[in-house]
């Protein structure tokens, strides 16, 4: 991707080596433009061999080729990092007295800025409604990040971590479709105990509901995952609720469907559970050369949701998954269709686990059928496939 890297003038300048070396070494072609002041902080030698191109900050230097519109034409992703006080005044004026002003005039790509200056300046009333501006106009403006500042002073001002920024930046480029919405989204695979010990489960991973939730929540949505033995998920941008068995993932996900937009059902959970579960393990002295354990059905927690959707008049969108041995592509999707029959939800993806493929891997290959008649076939990262799902969902929610 082209991204330009605007660098102001601040003692946090020198930080944009990090933006830089990050971004080239995901492949990326870095064109940075400093102000003259940044190069007070930062030599131009070293952005340049850092960014593998020539820095130039002077609008009436290669006037022939145009320069101060064609870079800002030519990016698809600006970031400026660090912004100063004097800069954002500049930016919200729309003041092109120097290259970086030009090439912000002349682009269509989305920008992300990252302030970094004294909590006094940062709280100063006209930076406050500098920044208030740039928002207004669609420009993205992270809050700094608190702590120690360049003198004796602490408070709001620092420069956010340089993957921090990256990430904002790039989250600039995925569509904002499922903005407001609320989703629910179940994961991994339930256990249903024998015993203190012992239990029985199956062999999903959780990574496609976790791709989901991910991919959800960087379309803008608000992601609640309950995560069926999947590990603890402290810091990230859902809510997580921890859950084991079968009764306790349908406690928790009728709890969150009322206010859900969207139900995803990605979690393995049993059909059976142990009638009499043994407070004690169970010693096999005691027990002797067979075992007979009376399993009970479990509740179908997708079937139950969509009657409720259906009685309450909820719009809530269900997502249903099928873990198939299909042998053939066509296999797949006849059981698909039946199965999103069955289950009664708006769509169905269904994965051919034939030979153990698919759990636990980062791949899949999955056929992805709806309600209103469609069908289509996509393979590739649990991620792509996450955002293909997602898509449905967007056409379903329209
Ligand atoms: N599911 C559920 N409650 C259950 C079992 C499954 O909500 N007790 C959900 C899963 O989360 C998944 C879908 O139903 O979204 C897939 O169920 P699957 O296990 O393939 O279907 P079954 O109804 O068990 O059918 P079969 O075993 O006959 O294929």
């Amino acid at each position: 991707m082209r991204i330009v890297l605007g660098v102001t003038g601040g003692i946090a300048a020198y930080k944009a080596t990090t933006i830089i070396r990050q971004l080239t070494e995901a492949g990326h072609s870095v064109q940075v433009v400093p102000t003259q002041n940044a190069l007070r902080f930062i030599g131009a030698t070293t952005l340049e061999a850092l960014s593998h191109h020539i820095v130039d900050t002077d609008l009436y230097s290669d006037v022939a080729d145009v320069k101060h519109v064609q870079i800002g034409q030519n990016a698809e992703l600006i970031i400026i990092a660090p912004a100063t006080a004097s800069f954002l005044a500049r930016y919200a004026s729309g003041l092109a007295d120097d290259l970086l002003g030009n090439t912000l005039l002349a682009t269509k790509a989305p920008v992300l800025v990252a302030p970094a200056m004294h909590t006094e300046m940062w709280q100063h009333p006209a930076t406050v409604a500098n920044v208030a501006t740039l928002r207004a106009r669609g420009v993205a403006v992270l809050d700094p990040a608190s702590g120690r500042l360049t003198g004796q002073d602490t408070g709001p001002g620092r420069l956010p971590e340089a993957d921090e920024i990256i990430a904002a930046a790039f989250k600039l480029l995925v569509p904002q479709d499922l903005a407001g919405r609320k989703i629910v989204i179940t994961a991994g695979g339930t256990q249903e105990a024998i015993d203190p010990v012992r239990y029985i489960g199956n062999k999903s991973s959780g990574k496609q509901g976790l791709a989901i939730a991910r991919a959800a929540n960087a379309r803008g949505a608000q992601v609640t995952l309950i995560g069926a033995n999947i590990g603890e998920f402290s810091g990230e941008v859902f809510d997580f609720v921890s859950v084991v068995n079968a009764a306790e993932l349908q406690e928790a996900v009728e709890t969150h469907l009322s206010a859900a937009d969207v139900l995803v059902m990605a979690a393995a959970v049993s059909d059976y559970r142990v009638q009499e579960v043994s407070d004690h393990k169970l010693k096999r002295g005691e027990i002797g050369d067979e075992i007979n354990l009376h399993l009970v059905a479990n509740p179908d927690i997708l079937r139950a949701a969509v009657t409720r959707i259906s009685a309450e008049k909820l719009s809530t969108v269900t997502v249903g998954f099928a873990a198939e041995t299909a042998g053939s592509h066509q296999t797949l999707l006849t059981l698909a269709k039946t199965k999103l029959t069955t289950k009664g939800c708006d769509i169905l993806v269904a994965n051919d686990v034939s030979a153990g493929a698919i759990f636990g891997q980062d791949t899949t290959s999955v056929a992805l059928v709806t309600r209103s008649g469609s069908s289509e076939s996509f393979e590739g990262t649990k991620t792509f496939v996450a955002d293909r799902i997602l898509d449905a969902v967007v056409t379903a929610l329209a």
